[in-house]
Parts: structure tokens; C-alpha cells; sequence
């Protein structure tokens, strides 16, 4: 017969887990869903490529700084999922004032990560955690 010792053990983990914040439907999971820090690195790669040849909005990225871009929105997102990145970049309402970004520019942008995203088989729902996290910054983003 197994030993009360034993039979508690996995009640104290749970315990300690939920006190940690984590519940049973184990939110940490969205992070490894995207394949850790290399595969953000890998969406956003796409992502961009996709935002490049999209009429709808490219032109705002015309003098942009590509390769300081996709850093950025790595670590962006990385730190969103709960992964052990931070972003260090300006806040959204200062770096995107001057661009005149209207809720279509901003809706055709969503349309694109969305696409980069299912390219890498990023499941539904991991997709809808970022979207989540990332829309509510349109309040900053959105000037026109
Ligand atoms: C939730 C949506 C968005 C997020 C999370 C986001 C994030 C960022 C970040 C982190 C940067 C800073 C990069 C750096 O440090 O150099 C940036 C810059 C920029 N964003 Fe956004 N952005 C969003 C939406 C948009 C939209 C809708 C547009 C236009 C259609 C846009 C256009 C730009 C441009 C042109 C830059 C400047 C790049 C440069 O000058 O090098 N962003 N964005």
C-alpha cells in the first residue's frame, strides 16, 4: 500500500504550482507553442517577409530598420508569451505617433502575423492568446 507520504505528494505540487499562478490549463505552454525564443525569431522572420510584400501597408516600412525590427518584435513577443526575453525598445505610443496608422493598416497587419503564424503551425489558440495580448495596443498604434 502506498504511503501517505507518497499519496500527498502530488496534492503539495499542485499546490505549490497554483501558488506559483499556474493552473491547470497551463498557461506557460503558449511560449514552448511557438517554439521558444528560435521559433518567435523564425514567425517574425516571416511575418515581415509577408508585411514586405503586402501593398496594403508595406509602404510605412519603406525606411524602416528591418533587422532592428524583427529583434524588437522578437523579444516583444518572446517577453508577451512569458518567455525569458524583455523589450528594451521605445513604448508603442511614441514610436509609432508620427506614421498616421489607420485601423486598416492595423487590421491587414494582424491578417499578416496571422498568416506568418499558421505557416509555422502555431495552434488556434496560441494564436488567439498573442492576438489577445497584441490588440489592446491599437489604442497607441492607431493615429488616422
Ligand atoms: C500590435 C501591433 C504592433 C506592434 C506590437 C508593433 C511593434 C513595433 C515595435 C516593437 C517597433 C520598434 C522597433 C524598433 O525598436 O526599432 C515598431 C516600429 C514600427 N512599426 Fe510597429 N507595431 C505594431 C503595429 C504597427 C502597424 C499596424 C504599423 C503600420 C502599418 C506599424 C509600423 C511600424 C513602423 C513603420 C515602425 C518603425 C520601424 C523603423 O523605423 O525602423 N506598426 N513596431
Amino acid at each position: 500500500m502506498k504511503s501517505i507520504k507518497n499519496r500527498l505528494k502530488p496534492i503539495v505540487l499542485v499546490s505549490l504550482l497554483a501558488a506559483a499562478g499556474f493552473s491547470a490549463s497551463a498557461q506557460a505552454g503558449y511560449y514552448e507553442d511557438f517554439g521558444q525564443k528560435a521559433g518567435i525569431a523564425s514567425i517574425i522572420n516571416d511575418f515581415v517577409g509577408v508585411v514586405a510584400a503586402d501593398n496594403r501597408i508595406n509602404s510605412y516600412f519603406a525606411h524602416a530598420n528591418i533587422p532592428q525590427l524583427k529583434e524588437a518584435l522578437t523579444n516583444q513577443v518572446c517577453e508577451a508569451l512569458g518567455g525569458p526575453c524583455k523589450y528594451t525598445g521605445p513604448a508603442m505610443k511614441p514610436m509609432h505617433q508620427n506614421m498616421g496608422v489607420t485601423q486598416a493598416a492595423f487590421n491587414a497587419l494582424t491578417e499578416d502575423l496571422i498568416t506568418a503564424m499558421t505557416n509555422h503551425n502555431v495552434s488556434v489558440p496560441a494564436q488567439n492568446h498573442l492576438i489577445k495580448i497584441l490588440a489592446p495596443m491599437s489604442n497607441d498604434i492607431i493615429t488616422k
